[in-house]
């Protein structure tokens, strides 16, 4: 299989930390767009041509079929291994960890626009207010988050939060939009970021 990758990407992560936990790494071939200008308005023309919205994770199949968007590549691999499921497959729990993973991809989602509000928008067209809404997202959902007891075991619900969590420190740091919120949430981070998922998947920018 080959994966369309970033480095930065917190989408892309979510993938790489799950192909750890499965064993699944090895059978992953990454196409590393990282450095390629992608970008919501220069896509790559690679990408584009698996993935018409241009946009990354996306997973080129053994048979040359694709996948993506992040959470059908997170089912796809979960098919593919004997162990545990990392979604669990019926019950309460499997909406519990879809639930998870949403608000997590929902932390991305706003985290992700917001940079791109506030890096990548010429100045002169900025708007302040879309940036405002798109951190008020992150607080409400850090505060859902603050009010869960998250389980230290990995499945695709908590590798989601880990991973949100991660991209907040790596580009929002200094908004300081999650630490001070609940010491038992940074508790939380620091054992699952030990994980040797999490250390082999850390971005290097
Ligand atoms: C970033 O540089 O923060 C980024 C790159 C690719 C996808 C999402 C975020």
């Amino acid at each position: 299989m080959k994966l369309f990758v970033s480095a930065a990407s917190p989408f892309v992560r979510k993938i790489l930390v799950q192909a750890h936990e499965c064993g699944l790494a090895d059978r992953i071939e990454p196409i590393d767009l990282s450095g390629s200008g992608l970008g919501p308005t220069s896509p790559v023309t690679e990408l584009s041509a698996s993935n018409p919205l241009g946009k990354i994770p996306a997973l080129i199949r053994d048979d040359g079929s694709v996948l993506y968007d992040s959470r059908v590549i997170a089912e796809y691999l979960d098919s593919l291994h004997d162990g545990p499921p990392l979604l669990p497959t019926s019950g309460p729990e499997r909406f519990e960890t879809l639930r998870r993973v949403a608000l997590a991809d929902g932390i991305c989602d706003a985290a992700v626009l917001g940079r791109y509000e506030s890096v990548l928008r010429p100045e002169a067209l900025r708007w302040d207010e879309f940036l405002d809404g798109q951190l008020q997202k992150i607080r409400g959902a850090i505060a859902a988050l603050a009010a869960e007891t998250l389980p230290d075991d990995a499945d695709l619900g908590t590798i989601a939060v880990a991973v949100a969590l991660g991209y907040l420190d790596l580009r929002w740091s200094e908004h300081d939009l999650w630490r001070g919120a609940d010491p038992a949430l940074v508790d939380w981070h620091a054992r699952f970021a030990e994980r040797p998922s999490m250390v082999a998947t850390a971005p290097k920018l």
